[in-house]
């Protein structure tokens, strides 16, 4: 056979046995209302922003509106943090960012761990080899100044890093006096704040935090996708006299800054549609007012308490450290938990959650979340609870 004869062989396009392939109809996606620990459902404006037509990540239109994101974001954060965008990726990509941005191999990274998040920011620590310690509490309490400020003491560690609002156990962890005694033992504040943005209170730089995160798909109503991330002056200097590179190129905020500061140099390919969703998420949010929004949060969830307390239901988180966002609600003695969210689901379209970790088989998790925390939907549940539950006792 001639070279020529060979090509040609090797380039025909042979039949291809596609039978097995009938099977694939166009995607139909059922409905849901998601009242779990995330994502809560898109707001409708979201989604139509969305669907608009992407168009290039260096196109000026673009670049206009990564700067509105960014303020937006520093709004919705409460932080004037220059270095503020969102990481392409879930919550999980700029939690990541923010270890992998700040911590150099051998360094101490103190962790306070109350829930599933605590867990994995010292996973991802010990992954970047830090020295992680951590202090640890029962899932559902909080630590108080004092055990911080003895942990700092003992550890002097380079970052303190801990979860505002833990979605395994329902905890918004109190922040008041945090950030400055961070600041007195010389160490970086790292807040996890992916099931806080939008609807519980969030003051970044008033309580000096350094290093923060979020997600697109819980409070802001966007899809999953996007993660926020936001660094300090302060984590910023940290980061300027590192030893050595930061040892994720993808997450590289120096990198990263060439294309979202002002050089606007390619780093990778933006997804332009989702930064199009979060826009438009962001700007729901300052339309509504964050106030008017974290207060909105505290009411629905209020009513959610007291109509689960009328039916008799306890919840796991004593009220004073209960997130708006999230609640967990103990599994009442002798009724089948899983049983009773596959049928929510199956029945009327709704999701919630089951515990997570050392919560597994103990708790439900409702969210009410961004679009989703209203009052409608909290008499919703409440309604399916009095008339369906007592049905699930095993
Ligand atoms: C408190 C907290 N941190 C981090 C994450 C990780 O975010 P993602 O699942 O978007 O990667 C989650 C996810 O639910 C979370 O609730």
């Amino acid at each position: 056979m001639n070279l020529t004869r060979a090509l040609a062989t090797t380039q025909s396009f042979l039949p291809v046995d596609e039978s097995h392939l009938n099977k694939f109809a166009s995607i139909a996606v059922p409905e849901r209302l998601l009242l779990g620990p995330g994502p809560s459902n898109s707001h409708p404006d979201v989604l139509k922003a969305l669907a608009l037509p992407p168009i290039g990540h260096l196109d000026p239109f673009y670049v206009d509106l990564m700067g509105e994101v960014q303020e937006l974001l520093r709004y919705a954060w409460q932080t004037d943090n220059r270095l503020t965008l969102p990481m392409s990726g879930t919550g999980s990509a700029a939690m990541e960012a923010t270890i992998a941005n700040s911590v150099e191999p051998g360094e101490k990274v103190l962790v306070a761990i109350n829930g599933y998040f605590g867990n994995r920011l010292a996973d991802m620590a010990d992954r970047y080899r830090a020295d992680v310690q951590t202090i640890n509490k029962a899932w559902g309490e909080a630590f108080s100044l004092d055990e911080i400020e003895a942990a700092l003491i003992k550890h002097r560690p380079a970052i303190f890093a801990m979860v505002h609002a833990e979605t395994s156990t329902g905890v918004c962890h109190p922040m008041e006096g945090i950030g400055d005694i961070c600041k007195k033992y010389d160490c970086l504040l790292l807040l996890d704040t992916v099931t806080s943005l939008g609807g519980v209170p969030l003051f970044l730089d008033k309580w000096g935090v350094d290093l923060a995160y979020s997600c697109s798909q819980k409070g802001l109503s966007c899809p999953p996708g996007l993660g926020p991330f936001t660094i300090s002056p302060r984590a910023e200097e940290k980061l300027n006299s590192r030893q050595g590179k930061v040892p994720n190129w993808y997450l590289d905020v120096s990198l990263l800054n060439k294309y979202w500061g002002s050089d606007r140099v390619y780093h990778h390919t933006a997804p332009v549609n989702m930064n199009f969703g979060i826009r438009e998420a962001l700007r729901l949010l300052s339309e509504e007012g964050l106030a008017n929004s974290w207060k909105r949060h505290r009411n629905n969830a209020e009513a959610l308490w007291s109509g689960l307390d009328k039916l008799g239901i306890e919840l796991h988180v004593k009220k004073d450290l209960r997130l708006s966002t999230l609640t967990t609600v103990k599994i009442p003695e002798g009724i089948d938990g899983k049983a009773f969210t596959l049928y929510l689901l199956d029945k009327y379209g709704i999701e919630i959650g089951g515990g997570l970790g050392d919560l597994a088989g103990k708790v439900w998790r409702i969210g009410l979340m961004g679009y989703n925390s209203t009052s409608e939907n909290v008499k919703k549940v409440l309604n399916i609870f009095e008339s369906d539950l007592p049905r699930f006792s095993k």
